[in-house]
């Protein structure tokens, strides 16, 4: 079974000391960083862009999740590949050629992420399912952290989980994730939880029990504790 990787979205952290902020997340035992990068057209929100991710990439060693919610996106894939990017993942919806932009993410040497919204079916990703390292199902419509857990989101990962089968991907998932449905989320199938409000709650002395509280839900609901 893949490991439950716990990775918090840093558009919920201070962004007047990003750094320090990511940081402490990280030291408090996250396991990934969550970049989400907004365009203002894609998703109704603007975020921040390269140069900004890339300013705090030295900050830990830890995997940089970059999940792009910008369209187009191939013309920046490069630039997020420089700024220290070790997962690109763009949405299926983002434009007509996912299989071209999934490829030029690995020619980066990249590990390429295709994503979902939720009001797409996950039989568009049916046909590249051997060009991917990782599948995000969006359990918000992107744009804003701090929204509700849309809760059909949960069938919807048990059937990729079902299509992934034995490949080598992982089965990720963003927006509302909380302690109270880690554990639904990870039974479904999924292994890496994405969570902004509720890994930043409270400030940096809670970082280390929100992560440890969602971890611990997704575990034990899929056995992995007693
Ligand atoms: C939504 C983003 C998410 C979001 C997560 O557009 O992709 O990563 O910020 O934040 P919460 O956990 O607060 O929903
Ligand atoms: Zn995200």
């Amino acid at each position: 079974m893949r490991p439950i990787i716990i990775a918090p979205s840093i558009l919920s952290a201070d962004f007047s000391r990003l750094g320090e902020d990511v940081s402490a997340m990280m030291n408090a035992g996250a396991d990934w960083v969550h970049v989400d990068i907004m365009d203002g057209h894609f998703v109704p929100n603007i975020s921040f862009g390269p140069a900004v991710m890339g300013s705090i990439r030295h900050i830990t060693k830890k995997p940089f999740d970059v999940h792009l919610m910008i369209s187009p996106v191939d013309p920046y894939l490069e630039g997020f590949a420089k700024a220290g990017a070790d997962i690109i993942t763009v949405h299926a919806e983002a434009g007509p050629h996912l299989h071209r932009s999934l490829q030029a993410v690995r020619a980066l040497g990249k590990k390429a992420g295709v994503t979902l919204n939720p009001g797409t079916s996950e039989t568009a990703i049916e046909h590249v399912l051997d060009d991917v390292d990782l599948v995000l199902v969006m359990s918000v419509n992107p744009g804003f952290g701090g929204q509700q857990f849309i809760p059909a989101t949960l069938e919807k990962i048990a059937r990729i989980c079902a299509m992934i089968g034995d490949r080598d991907i992982d089965l990720e998932v963003d927006g509302g994730v909380t302690p109270a449905n880690a554990g639904a989320v990870a039974a479904a199938g999924a292994n890496v939880l994405v969570a902004g409000s509720a890994a930043f709650k409270g400030g940096a002395k809670h970082y280390g029990a929100n992560v440890a509280a969602i971890r611990a839900a997704a575990e034990s609901a899929r056995g992995m504790r007693v």
